[in-house]
This record gives C-alpha cells, sequence and structure tokens, in this order.
C-alpha cells in the first residue's frame, strides 16, 4: 500500500533521528533531489532525510522498518538510469548521503584510504593527490559524485582498462542494513579469503540491499608521467586494431584508451563553441600512457605512433606537449556529454560486447538508425578499451519532445537487440536502476532469478530499500 503523507509523529519521529536540518519535507527544500541530472526523470518522495552519521542511518532505517516505509539511499544523484528518483512516485523517504561526507584516513604506507560514503569522488582524488598517491576512478560527473553511489552502481569510467571498476578498487565497505543493523566490513587487507566476499553483494546492487555509509578504497602510487595523444583514422575497425596493437607495443601501460565519432564534436561545441578537435577524420581516438619516472614513457607513444603513422594505420596524431593541452582533448570527451544533455531528450545507451566486437557493434548500430530511424543522429563514443559504447542517438530537432520519447522506446529496443545479438551487454557500467529493469530481468534465467531474489529477500525481506529499483515490485512491474 502506498503511503502518500507522513504523520505529524512520523515526522518528529524522523527529526529526532535525523536533527531538525536533516529533515526536508517542503516541495522547493525537496526539488533538487527529485530530480536527475540530465534532466531525464522527475520523481516524488515523501521527505528528503539527511542523516550526518551512521548512526542516524541506523535510527531512520529503524524507524523506516517499523513504519513499513521504503527508502531511496541518494549520492551525488548523477546517475544516469533513475535508481536515485522514484519514478513511480510510490510514497518512499530520499536518504541522501550528502552530511556524510568526510574523508575519515589515509594511509599511504598501506596504500588505502577510508571514506564516509557521502565522500564527493573528486575530494578523494584530490585528497590521494595531497599524499602523492593516485585514485584512479575517474569520470564526467566526479565533481559532484559521492563514492557511495560509485560504489553501489560499481562506477567504470575512463581507466578502467588499467585499474578495474569500482568493484576492483574497493577493500572494504561500512553498511546500514535495512533493519538498521550496521556492518563493519573493514579490513584494510588486500588478501582475505575467509568466506563470502560480503562487500561484492553490496558494490553494483544499485541501493537495493542496504545503505552503504562508508567506503575503503586502495590507492596507488600518483604516476611520474603522463602521455596523451589525440588521433585520426579512417574507421573504429581501424582504432580497434591500434588499439590491439598499442597495448603490446607499450608495454600495457595504457591507462585510457577512448573513441570519439566526428560526428560527436559538434555537440562539445554545443557548451564551448570555439573547441576544435586536434585532427579531422571520422574516427578519432584518445588514448593515455602513464607509469613511474625512470622509463622513456614520451618515446614510448612518439615511437608506436610514428610506426602506425608510417603503416597507414593511424592518419593524423597529436601528441600533447603539455598537460594544458592533454586537458584541451579531455575537454573534448568531456563537453560532448554536457552538450548532448544540453541538446534536449535522446537515446542513451551503455552497451558492452567484446572489445573485438566493438567495429561490429558501431556498424550495425549505424545501419539500424540509417534504415529504421531516419533523420535520427547516431552517435558513437566511449570506453572502447573495455568494449564499452555509449551509442546515443538524437531526435531530429523537428520532433517534438513527447513524440521523440514515444519513438526512442523503439531505437533503444533495436540497439539492445544488436548488443544482445552480438553476446554482449545492455549496461556496462550505469546500472540497471528504474529505466532498465524490464529488461535485466526479462533476460534472466529462472535459476538466476531465484538466486538474485533469494538475496534481496534474506537481506531486506520487508522490501524497504529502494523498492522499485533493479527488481521487480508488486507496485510497479507486472
Ligand atoms: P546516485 O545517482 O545518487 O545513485 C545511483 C544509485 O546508487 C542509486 O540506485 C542509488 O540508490 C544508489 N546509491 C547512491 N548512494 C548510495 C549509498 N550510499 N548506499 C546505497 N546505495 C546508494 N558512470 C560510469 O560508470 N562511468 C562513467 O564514465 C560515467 N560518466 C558520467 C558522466 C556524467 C556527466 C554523468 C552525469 C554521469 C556519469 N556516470 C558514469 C554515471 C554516474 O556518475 C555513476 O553511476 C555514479 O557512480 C553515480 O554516483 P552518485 O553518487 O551520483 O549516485
Ligand atoms: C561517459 C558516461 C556517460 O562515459 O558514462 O561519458
Ligand atoms: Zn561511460
Amino acid at each position: 500500500m502506498t503511503i502518500h503523507s507522513l504523520s505529524p509523529d512520523i515526522l518528529s519521529a524522523f527529526e529526532g533521528a535525523v536533527g531538525r536540518s536533516g529533515l526536508t519535507t517542503d516541495a522547493a527544500g525537496m526539488a533538487k533531489y527529485l530530480g536527475d541530472w540530465a534532466g531525464d526523470y522527475r520523481g516524488g518522495a515523501l521527505a528528503v532525510l539527511r542523516p550526518g552519521s551512521a548512526a542516524e542511518v541506523q535510527a531512520l532505517m529503524r524507524l523506516c522498518s517499523e513504519l513499513g516505509l521504503g527508502v531511496i539511499p541518494q549520492g551525488g544523484n548523477t546517475g544516469l538510469v533513475s535508481g536515485a528518483i522514484d519514478t513511480n512516485c510510490a510514497g518512499l523517504v530520499v536518504v541522501s548521503l550528502e552530511r556524510l561526507n568526510a574523508i575519515r584516513r589515509i594511509d599511504p604506507d598501506n596504500f588505502t584510504l577510508q571514506a564516509d560514503a557521502g565522500c564527493v569522488l573528486q575530494t578523494m582524488k584530490d585528497a590521494s593527490e595531497a599524499e602523492d598517491c593516485l585514485f584512479p576512478l575517474a569520470l564526467g560527473a566526479q565533481g559532484s559524485c559521492q563514492i557511495g553511489g560509485n560504489a553501489a552502481t560499481n562506477a567504470g569510467g575512463v581507466n578502467v582498462l588499467r585499474y578495474g571498476m569500482a568493484r576492483d578498487l574497493i577493500l572494504g565497505l561500512e553498511v546500514v542494513l535495512a533493519d538498521g543493523e550496521l556492518w563493519n566490513g573493514f579490513s584494510g587487507l588486500r588478501k582475505n579469503n575467509s568466506g563470502y566476499d560480503l562487500k561484492q553483494l553490496f558494490i553494483g546492487s544499485e541501493g537495493t540491499l542496504g545503505i552503504i555509509t562508508g567506503v575503503e578504497v586502495k590507492l596507488f602510487p600518483k604516476p611520474a608521467q603522463v602521455e596523451t595523444a589525440y588521433l585520426g583514422l579512417s574507421s573504429f575497425e581501424a582504432a580497434m586494431t591500434l588499439f590491439n596493437r598499442a597495448r603490446r607495443a607499450c608495454s600495457d601501460l595504457i591507462s585510457a584508451f577512448e573513441i570519439i565519432g566526428a560526428e560527436c564534436v559538434e555537440l562539445a561545441r554545443l557548451i564551448e563553441p570555439g573547441m576544435t578537435a586536434p585532427v579531422t577524420a571520422p574516427a578519432q581516438a584518445l588514448i593515455e600512457l602513464s607509469s613511474g619516472p625512470t622509463i622513456d614513457l614520451n618515446g614510448i607513444l612518439a615511437g608506436f605512433l610514428a610506426d602506425a603513422m608510417e603503416e597507414g594505420l593511424v592518419t593524423n596524431a597529436v601528441l600533447a606537449t603539455s598537460g594544458a593541452q592533454a586537458k584541451s582533448f579531455w575537454a573534448i570527451r568531456e563537453k560532448l556529454v554536457e552538450g548532448q544533455a544540453k541538446r534536449g531528450y535522446h537515446v542513451r545507451t551503455d552497451l558492452s560486447v567484446r572489445i573485438s566486437d566493438i567495429p561490429a557493434l558501431i556498424e550495425r548500430a549505424r545501419r539500424f538508425v540509417a534504415i529504421e530511424h531516419p533523420g535520427w543522429i547516431a552517435l558513437a563514443y566511449g570506453h572502447a578499451g573495455d568494449g564499452n559504447i555509449h551509442f546515443n542517438v538524437l531526435p531530429p530537432l523537428s520532433l517534438g519532445a513527447t513524440e521523440a520519447r514515444a519513438r526512442g522506446i523503439a531505437v533503444t529496443a533495436g540497439l539492445y537487440d544488436i548488443a544482445v545479438d552480438l553476446g554482449g551487454s545492455i549496461s556496462a557500467e550505469h546500472g540497471i536502476g528504474r529505466s532498465r529493469r524490464r529488461e535485466f530481468w526479462d533476460a534472466l534465467s529462472p535459476t538466476h532469478r531465484r538466486m538474485v531474489t533469494a538475496l534481496k529477500t534474506a537481506l531486506d525481506p520487508k522490501g524497504l530499500v529502494n523498492p522499485g529499483c533493479l527488481l521487480p515490485s508488486t507496485e510497479t512491474f507486472s
């Protein structure tokens, strides 16, 4: 049964749990917690709770458990699949972790950092750098997303091919369970084969198994050298051949390999009108190498690129001569994402296939759009080194927003079919949330569904943490 409002008694109990400043119920105060970054989703909530400590999270979860009230954990609200927005307005409370934002401990000798879940990713990266260390999780939203949200979504980003996803970087978690009990899963150990690795259940669970209140991550030595080049190629096939060779020729020192279709640069210009790509070519790529001080990193990349150009694999290459120039290359990659959001509604995907199938994925997806949806503009960019492409499609400007959204359903379905047909995934890194729940659930085998349901039931028997996200709920999923 959906609860439509909270009684004064319940509100004062919440106030007792999180303090007066931690409770918001007015529409204006709640607005920013009820819409997503891209402006795609709007939801509802009975209240927004902003606990200031793990103990306050426990107190509010105990109350919710007694009342049978569902909660949505929310981090920086940069997720792209409506995991932190209750689009069904099912009578839930939002629990924002934003006040739980301290770095608890940084240990450069153990190469670890422990922080509150609401700590903004950029803050963690800055604190690591101050200790001559690197926390390598890197994504466009790093100035706003929180480490708890990164853990809950198993975030990826641009350095996955060297350092792995959030799952590979997290050593321990602290979690408040659905009944308010606190689980302290910190050990600081890199090796610990003692039964089930419970933290892995919560990583990527999108807030459906408990509220993460603390995260311990691995750090790495800060690279002494970083070399970045912006490349022009005749095709994505050439780009992937180049990537394969580069891994071997550059001693696996590549920390990022991103591809950008020429058509994407126009979108970056919507944010920075003067921006130009350093090369003109149908397929473009950003390659970054990083290492310690004792090798000739510049020589390795320059030599490799010279050979690739001589062979005709690369048509153009600009090797950055300063940090500022490298930053300007990356700005194209970052601004194109902002440009898409600025242009308005668009089909957004997060497809992954085997690395060797990237050219086929892009080729088939482009053909599908051209034939089935003429006038729509196909964009291909993303983390090609990990087999992950954001193949997004812009509706013609002449189409009204409502019609574009309606037609976008068929565009999305067609792209998902292509990825699945290639043996790929419809969610490489963004997650399932509420927007991909049906496709996710429909594709699971009965055995897989039984295990997922058993886990959810064991940890959240009343279905109170993020109901409607990831899994079917009786009210919102037929
Ligand atoms: P939110 O959006 O607040 O929440 C996301 C999910 O996690 C929700 O289901 C929520 O309930 C749950 N959650 C949040 N905090 C907690 C917690 N403490 N405990 C339990 N559950 C919680 N993602 C990538 O993987 N790679 C990218 O390259 C990338 N680039 C992006 C670029 C831009 C410009 C934007 C806007 C987004 C990008 N994202 C990317 C998506 C997004 O930034 C990530 O999914 C990020 O990890 C979400 O973190 P958040 O704190 O904003 O979480
Ligand atoms: C990116 C986000 C959208 O890679 O995942 O830019
Ligand atoms: Zn991405």
